[in-house]
């Protein structure tokens, strides 16, 4: 379990209750120009509309050094689906599919994930395209995207730097 103790120099923790087992907290919610499930797109594109993703306050200090990254990936929470099926008809025309064969947010654990253009922050809200989730989802998570062209962590001691 961390502590206080564990902080490195510069950083900061808030006050929270601990989690459960695998709990989520969520961190704030998107705003979206969809309300209803057939107006979002299946995925969202890098050149769609823009979306608001909305950190809650304890969390803003969090973004320091966001702003270095053109695209960032979003972790979200579909909770408007259903959790149970474990075989889908995408197309509703009698073949199925398992679930796990498709990205649908019908799933036990219905995480959404999108690689998003970040276009800027105001504050505690990134605005960003490339979303398609529907207006007020909750968010989970927010990473900066690995890929090649973004500025890479340092290599821990001892280990190989070689791309
Ligand atoms: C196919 S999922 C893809 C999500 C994410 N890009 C992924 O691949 O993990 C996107 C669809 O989920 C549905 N959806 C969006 N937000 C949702 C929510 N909060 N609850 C339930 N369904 C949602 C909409 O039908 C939308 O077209």
């Amino acid at each position: 379990m961390s502590t206080a103790d564990d902080l490195r120099p510069g950083e900061r923790a808030i006050d929270t209750d601990p989690p459960g087992d695998a709990a989520l907290r969520f961190i704030g919610r998107i705003e979206t120009p969809w309300a209803r499930r057939e107006d979002c797109p299946r995925q969202g594109r890098l050149d769609g509309p823009e979306c608001r993703v909305v950190l809650d306050p304890a969390w803003h200090d969090a973004l320091e050094g966001l702003e270095a990254y053109d695209r960032i990936e979003l972790l979200y929470w579909l909770d408007r689906s259903r959790r149970d099926l474990v075989r889908q008809s995408p197309k509703n025309d009698g073949r199925t599919v398992g679930t796990f064969a498709l990205r649908s947010p019908v799933r036990p654990n219905p995480i959404g994930t999108s690689i998003v253009h970040l276009e800027r922050i105001e504050g505690g809200t990134l605005v960003v395209r490339g979303l398609d989730c529907l207006d007020g989802t909750p968010l989970i998570d927010v990473k900066p995207d690995r890929c090649a062209f973004t500025p890479l962590a340092p290599a821990k001691p001892g280990e190989d730097t070689a791309p």
